[in-house]
Order: C-alpha cells, then sequence, then structure tokens
C-alpha cells in the first residue's frame, strides 16, 4: 500500500491573518512537524528551532549540508535572550533599528540551542521577520521557529507557496500561503558579537543602511555562502545590456529569455521572463523569473549587471551565483 503525504495549504491574510487559520500550524511546529511561511524575504521552512529532530527533518527536507547553521526566527525582540547567551550593546542596537526586519544578528549562543540547529558554531543567527503571518504563527507556536529558506538546497529562494511546493511539497506537513513576499531578497546576515557588526551575507539591510546608523564594518563569509546557489535548471549569462546579448545569443542559434528594465526594446523571438523599474523591483522578481526561466521554452536566461552599490550588492550577488560565477 502506498501512503500519499498530505500537505496542508493555509491561506491567509497577508496583512491580517487570522488566528485561527494558524491554530494547526503552529500545533504542527510544536509537535515538530516542517511548516513553510512566508517572511517579509522569502518564504521559510520552519521547524522547532530547539527541537533536534525536528531540525534534522528541515536538513533532510532540503537536501542542506549539516554545517550550514540554520537562522532562527522569534516574534519578538525580547524573546532573545533564550537563544543568545549575551547580548552587546551593538548587538542591542542593530536589533532596535532594525527589528522586525531582515537583519539576522549571530551571536554566542545559548548551550541548550541544539548543535544541529547552529550547524556545530558555538553561535546562533536570529532574526524577528517584518511579516504578520510569520510573528503570529511564531508567537502562537510558542517556540523559536528555525527556518532557511524554504527551498531545494542550491535553487532559488521561494517567493511564493507555489515556489515551496515546486521544490518541497511532499516534504512538508503544512504551508501556510500568505501571497508573494515583498521583498525578494534575503536578510542580511550579520556577526554582532563585537564593536562592529561584520557582513557574512548580503542582504536586504544594505551597507549603507548600515554605516548611516553608525554600524560599518568589515565583511567575512556565512558558512552557507560556500555553496552553490540560486541556480535554475537553466544556463544562466550576464549582460550590461540585455537586450543586445539575448540578439547576440539568437544570432547564434540560441532561445534566450531576458529579465530587463522595463521600457527596453526586446528583439523578436526573446522571452520577457520580468521586467523592472527599479533594484527594489529587481529584486522582488528575481526568483520567480529564475523559476520562470525553467518552464518556458528557452535555453539560456540573460540577466543585467547590476552595479554593486546599496541593494544592488545583493542582487548583484544573487546573480552572479545563479550564474555560477561565485
Ligand atoms: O531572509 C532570510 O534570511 C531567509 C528567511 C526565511 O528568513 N532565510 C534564509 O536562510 O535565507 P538560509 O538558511 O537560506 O540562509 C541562512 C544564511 C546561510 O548563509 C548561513 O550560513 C548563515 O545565514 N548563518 C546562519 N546562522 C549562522 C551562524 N551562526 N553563523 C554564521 N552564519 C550563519
Ligand atoms: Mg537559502
Amino acid at each position: 500500500m502506498t501512503t500519499v503525504p498530505r500537505l496542508d495549504v493555509v491561506r491567509v491574510d497577508p496583512q491580517d491573518p487570522d488566528q485561527r487559520m494558524l491554530h494547526d500550524a503552529a500545533a504542527a511546529l510544536r509537535r515538530g512537524g516542517l511548516v513553510a511561511f512566508p517572511t517579509e524575504t522569502v518564504y521559510g521552512l520552519g521547524a522547532n528551532a530547539l527541537d533536534a529532530d525536528a531540525v534534522a527533518g528541515v536538513f533532510r527536507a532540503k537536501g542542506r549540508p549539516a554545517d550550514n547553521p540554520l537562522i532562527v526566527h522569534l516574534a519578538d525582540p525580547s524573546d532573545l535572550p533564550r537563544l543568545a547567551r549575551a547580548v552587546p550593546p551593538t548587538a542591542a542596537a542593530l536589533a532596535e533599528q532594525w527589528w522586525p526586519g531582515p537583519l539576522t544578528l549571530v551571536l554566542d549562543a545559548r548551550p541548550d540551542v541544539p548543535a544541529i540547529t547552529t550547524g556545530g558554531h558555538a553561535t546562533v543567527g536570529v532574526r524577528v521577520p517584518d511579516h504578520p503571518v510569520a510573528r503570529a504563527l511564531i508567537a502562537a507556536a510558542g517556540v523559536p521557529v528555525a527556518a532557511p529558506s524554504a527551498n531545494r538546497s542550491g535553487r532559488p529562494s521561494p517567493t511564493s507557496a507555489d515556489h515551496v511546493i515546486a521544490d518541497l511539497g511532499g516534504a512538508l506537513d503544512t504551508i501556510v500561503d500568505g501571497g508573494t513576499c515583498a521583498v525578494g531578497v534575503e536578510s542580511t546576515v550579520v556577526d554582532a558579537r563585537g564593536d562592529h557588526p561584520i557582513v557574512l551575507r548580503e542582504g536586504a539591510v544594505t551597507r549603507e543602511d548600515l554605516a548611516a546608523t553608525g554600524h560599518d564594518g568589515p565583511t567575512a563569509t556565512a558558512p552557507g555562502t560556500r555553496y552553490r546557489h540560486y541556480a535554475p535548471d537553466c544556463a544562466v549569462t550576464i549582460a550590461d545590456d540585455v537586450a543586445a546579448g539575448a540578439a547576440e545569443l539568437t544570432r547564434a542559434g540560441r532561445r534566450p529569455g531576458v529579465v530587463a528594465p522595463a521600457g527596453t526594446t526586446v528583439p523578436p523571438g526573446v522571452k520577457t521572463l520580468a521586467t523592472y523599474r527599479d533594484l527594489p523591483e529587481l529584486a522582488r522578481v528575481l526568483y520567480h523569473a529564475l523559476r520562470d526561466a525553467e518552464a518556458g521554452d528557452i535555453d539560456i536566461t540573460v540577466l543585467p549587471r547590476v552595479p554593486p552599490h546599496g541593494l544592488g550588492r545583493a542582487v548583484a550577488d544573487r546573480i552572479a551565483r545563479a550564474a555560477g560565477q561565485v
């Protein structure tokens, strides 16, 4: 006899989620289940961060290397001492400034945070997401929620419930569908243990944002940024002028698709995967376009070269990785 895994899809109003709708999803988290949910950046694949067996399920579902730590999500900044052994002044100031929001703080972990959650590190990454559904779900669960992006390891992060179902549908207990994600790139990860934050992963909070509040600092590398990432199942290339790049590929017998600035005249026969007017819009549509590229009748995706300033740093990083250039 075969058993068909049952996936509960719970649709909620992203602005004003009905608590009753989240009740079962919160109970599933408490029981050790896997629950995908929206955040302002991308969808997360959640499990009780303090339940090692539940967290093991996250690594299995994603096919994630065991040494790549998970970000733990809290409903409220005041819960931080449940996870962090100490909250130094810089970390407190960053939390005050950016939470709820797309900034992950890496701090010394309390000893009761399972090693599997921290990837065997002595630190834990924590953030309070700026999404009413995420916060209501975590609050209802009453436990800190470890949640990597809800994609199979190496794939583009999911910015809608459909993306999650495509990658992980068979491995989940519940998915809370709160529509598409407003930001579209992941949180900025900083080591916040010292006097100055060290940026470990570029993300939605820019260096310029950090510098403007007196928090500029050096760069290092998060464990997760060592792995190939954000790669669709389709060739990807980068061009200064995507229309010209696509025209050249067409002449060479390829079938390109483009992500193009709004108003671009796209050559005949070239598929427009997405257009954007500014960087925030490019960030919002990028992962969706990468997934669309797999579905269509194209064999190569042409992405724009983005100047690495402000939000462009995170976007350029994701584009380079999608093209296999990192
Ligand atoms: O926006 C986001 O950050 C999304 C949403 C769901 O919150 N989450 C996300 O998680 O992007 P994930 O697992 O796909 O990426 C987490 C990154 C990885 O590069 C990981 O190595 C790094 O954060 N990270 C997590 N904990 C860390 C720690 N203790 N020390 C250093 N890096 C850490
Ligand atoms: Mg990820």
